[in-house]
């Protein structure tokens, strides 16, 4: 019996050793964590349980026989993120460069299976050469298999993908097709085709790290949903992110304790918006002074500032933010930021977190650039979002609203359930110099003409009364108030129910 349990200690410590101490110092030298080290900051202390540790390949060609390591270059499993349990995948840079052979895909297959079926996230840390050359077709089968159990798990259980080390070729698509991708600056990339493919074919010279490095995908392309400076903070973030999530689409967010109180009072919140009306403000501001505890983790923060995304927790419940960002091109909608709010919203109905919107939103910004790449397409990924979207939603208009964006920032017309207004809100078709422009198009020779034209349009339309008197706002609140407003109209939709009619899926403008 003892040689058996000696036996057994020995070969999980081979396991554990993964390539074997030159790779890993290779991994260390390369500011890298191991697969093992980002599993354990990952999950709370010794919480890890590994699945098919002694899994190896069984592929003979080009000698492959001589070498079976236990593993295979990925290390699975489950264990927990604060109580709650997650499942994880770690892919072992130093067996075999981490490429994927059939039998590593089999094994994070396993794992996502478990996860759908027990309702768990998945966790996906990628740090690859891609397929395992020596396996052919055989490796494109595996991904093939680990793409479609990406596909099933969406909107099922959240799937997050950390980009710890080279992840390219068609082995983006699995990250690519999760909920989150987070990425780690100057030791990460994700690309189709690498920088030597792109040389030959395009005569670009580019660096990977120009290419698909974080900094590129969470400014330029906005694969990436956050970048950070090394694994351990990359790691910790997930942590931090998971708090807000449910565990899968049956379940709510988790319900955490808070400090703040609901009925709390910001005074500062009254002089937020400029008398100028031309003179930006940090919607963050509000979205920090609204926050339990002003606790806000942002998602997509680098790309399309114009608008916010993220979650913050009121009375201790995850709520979904998009805000338009007044600093940011006046917080006009565009091509860039439809899209990110519209991906953001479907996640947040897909998973049962309510969305809070602040609305600052001048209109839709113009341009060639902004027609010839479809914003029209784009925009409506907005506006059919919020407007399937069945979770409570909450809807606090700022300063200016005017047209189509009004309708499309979850507006009352779009089954939002609390549409309330600041004193400084504007509802109109457009800003009143335009409209008066447009209007009275004889009279334009005449400033003073002009002018009162402008003075009478804004005194109509230049607040929130008008479509407060139609019922499309349903109250008119004091910006100090804010937190506690929005806090009771969440509290009274907790028991919210609405359905959709019956499809097999939708045809949202892709
Ligand atoms: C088998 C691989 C491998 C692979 C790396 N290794 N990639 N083994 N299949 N795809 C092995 C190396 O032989 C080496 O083994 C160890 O991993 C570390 O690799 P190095 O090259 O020494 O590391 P580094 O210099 O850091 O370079 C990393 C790399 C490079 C840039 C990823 O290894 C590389 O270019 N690999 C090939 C990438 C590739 O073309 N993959 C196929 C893409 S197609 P030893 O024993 O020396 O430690 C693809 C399609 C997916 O992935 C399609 C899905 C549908």
């Amino acid at each position: 019996m003892k040689d058996i349990l000696a036996q057994l200690e020995s070969r999980r410590e081979t396991a554990r050793a993964g390539g074997g101490q030159r790779r890993v110092d290779a991994q260390h030298a390369k500011g890298k964590l191991t697969a093992r080290e980002r599993i354990e900051l990952l999950l709370d202390e010794g919480s890890f349980e590994e699945f098919d540790m002694f899994v190896t390949h069984r592929c003979t060609d080009f000698g492959m026989e001589e070498e079976r390591p236990a593993g295979d270059g990925v290390v699975t499993g489950w264990g927990t993120i604060n109580g709650r349990q997650v499942y994880v995948f770690s892919q072992d840079f130093t067996v075999m460069g981490g490429s994927v052979s059939e039998t590593h895909g089999a094994k994070i297959c396993k794992i996502m299976d478990m996860a759908i079926q027990n309702g768990a996230p998945v966790i996906g840390i990628n740090d690859s050469g891609g397929a395992r050359i020596q396996e052919g077709v055989a490796s494109l089968a595996a991904y093939g298999e680990v793409f479609q159990r990406n596909i099933m798990a969406s909107g099922v259980v959240p799937q997050i993908s950390l980009i710890m080390g080279p992840c390219a070729g068609g082995a983006v698509y699995s990250p690519a097709m999760t909920d989150f991708i987070f990425m780690v600056k100057d030791s990460s990339y994700m690309f189709v085709t690498g920088p030597d493919v792109v040389k030959t074919v395009t005569n670009e010279v580019v660096t990977a790290e120009e290419l698909g490095g974080a900094v590129t995908h969470t400014r330029k392309s906005s694969v990436a949903d956050g970048a950070f400076e090394n694994d351990v903070e990359a790691l910790a973030e997930t942590r931090r992110l998971i708090d807000f999530l449910p565990l899968n689409n049956r379940e709510k967010a988790p319900v955490r304790p808070f400090f703040d109180d609901p009925a709390r009072v910001d005074k500062s919140l009254d002089t937020l918006v400029p008398d100028n009306p031309n003179q930006p403000y940090d919607m963050k501001e509000l979205i920090t002074k609204i926050a339990d505890e002003g606790d806000f983790f942002e998602i997509q923060a680098a790309f399309a500032a114009n608008i916010i995304t993220g979650f913050i927790r009121l009375e201790g419940q995850s709520v979904g933010v998009v805000a338009n960002q007044p600093t940011v091109l006046a917080g006009c909608l565009d091509i860039d930021a439809s899209r990110k709010a519209a991906r953001f919203v479907r996640f947040c109905d897909a998973f049962e977190i309510p969305i809070l919107t602040l609305v600052d939103v001048p209109g839709f910004l113009p341009g060639t650039g902004q027609e010839y790449g479809g914003v029209i397409k784009h925009g409506a990924k907005l506006l059919f979002a919020y407007g399937e979207a069945t979770v409570p939603k909450v809807t606090v208009l700022t300063r200016k609203t005017y047209g189509g964006a009004y309708v499309v920032m979850a507006s009352k017309h779009l089954q939002a359930d609390f549409n309330y207004a600041w004193p400084t809100a504007e509802v109109a078709v457009m800003g009143a110099r335009g409209a008066v422009e447009i209007l009275y198009r004889s009279e334009l020779g005449d400033k003073d003409k002009i002018a009162a034209r402008v003075k009478d349009y804004e005194d109509r339309f230049a607040n929130p009364f008008v479509a407060a008197e139609k019922g499309f706002i349903d109250e008119v609140i004091m910006p100090s108030s804010t937190r506690r407003r929005v806090c009771r109209a969440f509290a009274s939709l907790r028991t919210k129910k609405l359905a959709n009619p019956w499809k097999k899926h939708d045809n949202i403008p892709l």
